[in-house]
């Protein structure tokens, strides 16, 4: 803001001694040159002055959460878990990246089957949308969060009710939908969750810096420092997170795990498409 207005004032003295209003500059330069010469140096000085204050801080840490919407596990990270990261200084630090696709499987044909039933493929492809339409993460984060909460308290079928409570415009998220750009969004993250190094075993599945955190995710915090600790300029709520010894997530993946024996899956995924059948999510609007 400071440097704007020490701009703002220099170009302003500039003027009265350069003459830039339009009256007596048509003289010397037209106009229009004036305002493209003025804009190039705006632009040159931001392009400046951002690429200078980058050069000073160290690279973030990334923070991938490979999971699917209506997983309880995931549902559980996202909304009891994850949030707690808002609450802290270390979102200037993440890097952080949702990829809803977790344990849905890609066809020959190009059709994907999710792990409970085409709500959850529906629902995924809408937070692809809105990843894709607000790539801010505190906007595409509040419309997730308020999605996976209804789905936390069973009720998946009022998503809708997100656009309202957030302010949000529900037209991108349908054309999105609706124009198949969805779709290729989520074929994207099935190929970012395929090339997983190790693959992943059951969702959420949770990655600080290339590592995953496996039955320890609700402890990403820890992970989040220990990845950036650089020796000075720890961010605060890191001396805090350092002792948090919790106990780790048990072993508790049932509805979740990749590698699920394909007839047990079946019989899981039939019990909830007819539940979910009822809940009739209907279309993205
Ligand atoms: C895609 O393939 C699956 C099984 O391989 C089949 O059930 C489904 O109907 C096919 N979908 C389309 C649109 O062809």
């Amino acid at each position: 803001m400071n440097i704007l207005f020490v701009f703002t004032n220099t170009l302003f003295k500039l003027g009265s001694w350069f003459p830039l209003n339009p009256n007596s500059v048509s003289a010397m330069v037209s106009p229009s040159t004036a305002l493209f010469l003025s804009l190039l140096l705006y632009v040159s000085f931001f392009a400046f002055f951002s690429q200078s204050e980058s050069k000073s801080h160290l690279p973030k840490v990334s923070l991938e959460l490979y999971y699917e919407s209506l997983c309880p596990d995931s549902v559980d990270f996202i909304v009891n878990h994850l949030t707690k990261i808002f609450s802290t200084d270390l979102i200037p630090i993440v890097d952080l990246k949702f990829v809803p696709w977790g344990n849905a499987k890609l066809q020959p044909n190009h059709t994907f089957i999710c792990q409970h039933g085409p709500n959850e493929c529906f629902l995924n492809t809408v937070e692809a949308c809105a990843i894709d339409i607000w790539p801010e993460l505190g906007k595409h984060f509040q419309f997730i969060y308020c999605v996976e909460d209804l789905v936390n308290q069973q009720r998946a079928n009022d998503w809708k009710s997100c656009y309202e409570t957030l302010h949000l415009d529900p037209e991108p998220i349908k054309q999105c939908y609706n124009s198949k750009h969805g779709k290729q969004l989520e074929l994207r993250y099935a190929a970012e969750t395929d090339a997983l190094k190790p693959p992943h075993k059951y969702v959420p599945w949770v990655v600080v810096d290339g590592e995953p955190l496996f039955e320890d995710y609700e402890n990403f915090l820890s992970y989040i420092c220990k990845a950036y600790y650089k020796g000075t300029d720890t961010p605060k709520s890191c001396s805090k997170v350092s002792y948090i010894t919790e106990v780790k997530a048990e072993n508790e993946h049932s509805d979740c795990d990749k590698g699920r024996e394909e007839p047990t899956w079946r019989k899981v995924s039939s019990i909830l498409s007819s539940w979910l059948h009822k809940m009739n999510l209907g279309d993205p609007i």
